[in-house]
């Protein structure tokens, strides 16, 4: 005698005449006069239960049930009658008469209806075992296992190999803040929770492994946006002997496989665009291409304007004056510029000029605008031209430090490009957008720090033939990095590595990482590269976001079984805690804001 037969979800035609018995949670019950209806549900879906009166103690135990009961049902699998067939389901044409009910467990009123489509985020990481009983839920998080099962799939049958890395270890420089474990039997001693395992990898590549990959956890202490968590999960890789072409080429196979063999779907070719490229045309290094907007340079004609707006930055070294122009954005009205005026600001924009294009026939005449009168006729058509302007455009403008123009209008085209105006103006293609971003710069000048940082990470390989640039003119000096974009999120990267101490150095010298601090930070890579390291190199791809957009889910929050919030804590757990004072004690730690009691 089996306590349960089959899913739910799965009691289809097939089962046609058989007796299940099946275990679930009461997702409804209906009394309809005399019968009772219980859709009865698991993680495979639902199914409906008819309950008849003609079997008193059974109906008498239905008749108590309700939301989120945990129950046990034997009955025979029958036909619905006709016209109540429910093609939204997979049991949808059947419906199983109800002999025998066992409540396993009732349940208190959960806190919310778990079909209400409306629940705040807040309730839901709150009460997340509740919330993860959700269909959505259920979904993703199966989705988020496929393709996790797919990944290793194509992995194994590539000769790669899962090996673990350490989570208490040393800090490794990606970039963002180290989320620090103190060590009780050092006092005053911390290890590092890994913000990726990049170090030990290249390690393995030394070490002879050759081919290596994890799922694995990764820590970052960094603002939190829509597409990020503190922790979250890496798909990590690190191949030797091959060539950046070779890597892009096998894990642009893997994506593609996933997304064949989960989604159905196929993802076609991956463009290539080099980084200057893809700044250029859209002031992004992970363009979403399903937008059909792109800038237009304008900062050479717009030196000798007698407008300071434009001139000043399209004179200063370092700035750059572009147009955005949206195909029958006349139609905008001054609160809808406003509101995009306001949008860009967030980004550090000072204004947004911007123009009507009326008659392109009338020339001077057919602009409608404030700043027309300070362009002269040159600059003028240059703007008609270049952007290719028709009647009933509208042309927007961003003037300033190029990083504040990219990031600002970059940010505008994609505002404009995802809102129901693009939808119905055709500048939004509902695809999928995946392109290789390549030939990023190795070097960026932090203006705070009045130094060069690394753009990847510092040990990253420069292209062949660029590595005299580092001393000479590190802001030409192009990386063997690559990220994989999908529809504006990056969802992986990684490059070729350094595989030689004295390259190395090279790049720390160009970084001023001087030789003690390479040293102490990174002394045991260093090291391992002086016996025999191999050419080596790797990506890796965010899991979380990764399934975000297969799942087109709104928040990556939504794909995590147990996700923190913007904030960085857990609803559900109430972590992070204060501790008791034993511990801290323990950890050699005085707390400097001892939290009341
Ligand atoms: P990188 O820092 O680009 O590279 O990270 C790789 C990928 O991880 C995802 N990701 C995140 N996802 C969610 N929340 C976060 N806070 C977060 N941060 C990053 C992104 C990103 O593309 N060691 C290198 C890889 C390499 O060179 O091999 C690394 O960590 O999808
Ligand atoms: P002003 O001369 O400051 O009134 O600005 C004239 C127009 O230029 C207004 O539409 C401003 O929004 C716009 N503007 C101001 N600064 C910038 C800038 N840095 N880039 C683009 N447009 C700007």
């Amino acid at each position: 005698m089996h306590m349960r037969t089959t899913y739910c979800g799965l009691v289809t035609e097939a089962l046609m005449g058989q007796t299940v018995t099946l275990c679930g949670w009461v997702n409804r019950r209906r009394d309809h006069g005399g019968v009772i209806f219980v859709d009865l549900r698991d993680r495979e879906g639902t199914v409906q239960v008819v309950c008849d009166p003609d079997r008193p103690e059974m109906f008498a135990t239905a008749e108590g049930l309700r939301n989120e009961f945990c129950i046990q049902v034997k009955g025979v699998v029958r036909a619905r009658p006709e016209g109540t067939v429910n093609e939204s389901i997979r049991s949808g044409k059947v419906e199983v008469l109800c002999h025998e009910i066992a409540v396993l467990n009732p349940s208190v009123t959960p806190p919310f209806q778990l079909d209400d489509e409306h629940l705040s985020e807040t309730t839901r990481l709150t009460h997340r075992v509740l919330d993860l009983r959700r269909p959505y839920m259920q979904r993703n998080l199966m989705l988020r296992y496929r393709v996790a099962m797919e990944v290793r799939k194509f992995l194994d049958a590539n000769g790669f190999i899962d090996i673990e890395t350490p989570m208490l270890t040393k800090s490794t420089p990606e970039g963002a803040r180290d989320y620090l474990v103190p060590s009780r039997v050092h006092d005053g001693m911390f290890y590092a929770l890994p913000q990726s395992p990049q170090l030990f990898k290249q390690l393995l590549m030394v070490a002879g492994f050759d081919r290596y990959y994890q799922i694995t956890k990764c820590f970052r202490d960094e603002d939190l946006r829509a597409d990020r968590q503190p922790e979250f999960t890496q798909i990590d890789i690190e191949t030797s002997f091959m060539t950046e072409q070779e890597i892009r080429d096998l894990f642009q196979g893997m994506i593609k496989t996933v997304f064949a063999n989960t989604l159905g779907v196929d993802l076609g070719t991956f463009p290539v665009m080099p980084y200057a490229e893809a700044m250029a045309r859209f002031g992004s290094d992970k363009p979403d291409l399903r937008v059909k907007l792109e800038f237009t340079e304008l900062t050479d004609v717009m030196k000798d304007v007698d407008f300071k707006v434009f001139s000043a930055p399209a004179q200063m070294a370092g700035g750059r004056v572009v147009a955005l122009r949206v195909p029958g954005g006349g139609a905008f009205t001054r609160s809808e510029i406003d509101a995009y005026t306001e949008f860009v600001k967030i980004y550090g924009a000072k204004g947004l000029a911007w123009i009507k294009v009326n008659d392109v026939a009338a020339g001077r005449d057919g602009l409608q605008s404030p700043i027309v009168k300070n362009l002269h006729d040159a600059a003028l058509q240059a703007i008609v031209q270049r952007t290719g302007a028709a009647n009933g455009d509208l042309l927007f403008f961003g003037a300033d430090k190029a990083k504040i123009v990219n990031d600002a209008m970059g940010a505008l085209r994609v505002k404009i490009g995802h809102s129901a105006f693009a939808k119905a103006h055709g500048l939004f293609e509902d695809r999928w957008a995946p392109l290789w971003v390549v030939d990023f710069p190795m070097f960026e000048y932090d203006e705070d720090e009045q130094r060069w940082v690394a753009v990847h990470h510092p040990f990253t390989a420069p292209k062949d033939g660029h590595e005299d640039l580092m001393d000479t003119n590190p802001g030409a000096c192009l990386a063997k990095a690559y990220d994989m974009v999908l529809n504006g999120w990056e969802l992986g990267g990684g490059s070729v590595r350094i595989h030689r101490a004295d390259v190395q150095s090279k790049v720390f010298a160009a970084l001023k990482i001087g030789p003690e601090e390479a040293r102490a930070k990174f002394g045991f890579l260093l090291d391992a590269l002086q016996y025999g390291a191999p050419p080596h190199g790797g990506l890796a791809f965010g899991l979380d976001r990764l399934i975000t957009l297969m799942t087109g889910a709104e928040s990556i929050r939504d794909v995590i079984a147990f996700p923190k919030t913007q904030r960085a804590q857990c609803l559900l757990t109430h972590a992070p805690s204060p501790v008791d004072e034993k511990q801290l004690r323990e950890l050699h730690i005085r707390l400097r804001n001892p939290q009341p009691a």
